[in-house]
């Protein structure tokens, strides 16, 4: 039986990096949930210029893996449109049970968003909060951005992120915050490598203290 590892944090935090080499090193299944909001953004973008709670809704309830995979999930609009279909609750309620018979594998997972510690998994073998300043995060995603040939600049990549994070924080429901019993990493002058390493570490030790317990 492996881990449930549960992980939050902002936009550019560097979760998805850490997450995704965790996941290599521990062979647990990875999810980012944040692509199923934006795989619901993404095809009620399709069929409107406004966010029609009804639609998003019914979209909801139909996401599939397979729809996780477009390129088109990173666009800016729709990271803009995941986050405000995100907080309608009857969307989340529709894309709870992905997330919860995800984390109910036997192999273990690892998943991360905004609600996982809090919400999704409360009952997390691990679980852990990163964050970045907003300087910092901005120019992460600005950088990934101009390697897909987007024109965006960095000041506006950056009051994007503000407004996303300022959203995500204070919506009524599962907003982003951290879990009380998360772990604290703080990626802002870690390396990718030093950030990956702090994490292995905490999860290697819980791997240990279950072993000494069991
Ligand atoms: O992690 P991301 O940037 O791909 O997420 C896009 C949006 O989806 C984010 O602004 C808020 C929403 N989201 C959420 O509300 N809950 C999650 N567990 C994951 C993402």
């Amino acid at each position: 039986m492996g881990l449930v590892i549960a992980v939050d944090g902002p936009g550019g935090s560097g979760k998805g990096t850490i997450c995704k080499s965790a996941s290599k090193v521990f062979g647990y299944p990875y999810l980012d949930t944040g692509l199923l909001y934006r795989a619901v953004a993404a095809r009620l973008l399709c069929s409107t210029d406004t966010i029609l709670k009804d639609r998003a809704v019914e979209i909801a309830g139909s996401i599939r893996q397979e729809d996780l995979n477009e390129t088109s999930l990173r666009h800016p609009k729709v990271a803009d449109w995941a986050s405000k279909i995100s907080s309608i609750p009857e969307v989340r309620q529709q894309l709870f049970k992905y997330q919860a018979d995800f984390s109910s594998n036997p192999e273990g997972a690892i998943l991360d968003g905004r609600d996982i510690g809090t919400h999704i998994c409360p009952n997390a073998d691990l679980k852990f909060f990163i964050t970045a300043n907003i300087e910092t995060r901005a120019r992460r995603r600005w950088m990934e951005l101009s390697k897909e040939n987007s024109t965006e600049n960095f000041e506006k990549v950056m009051a994007d992120l503000a407004k996303r994070d300022a959203r995500d924080k204070s919506r009524n429901i599962s907003p982003l915050i951290k879990a009380e019993d998360a772990l604290l990493i703080d990626t802002s002058e870690l390396t990718i490598d030093a950030s990956v390493n702090l994490f292995i570490k905490a999860v290697n030790k819980k791997l240990n203290d279950k072993n000494l317990t069991n």
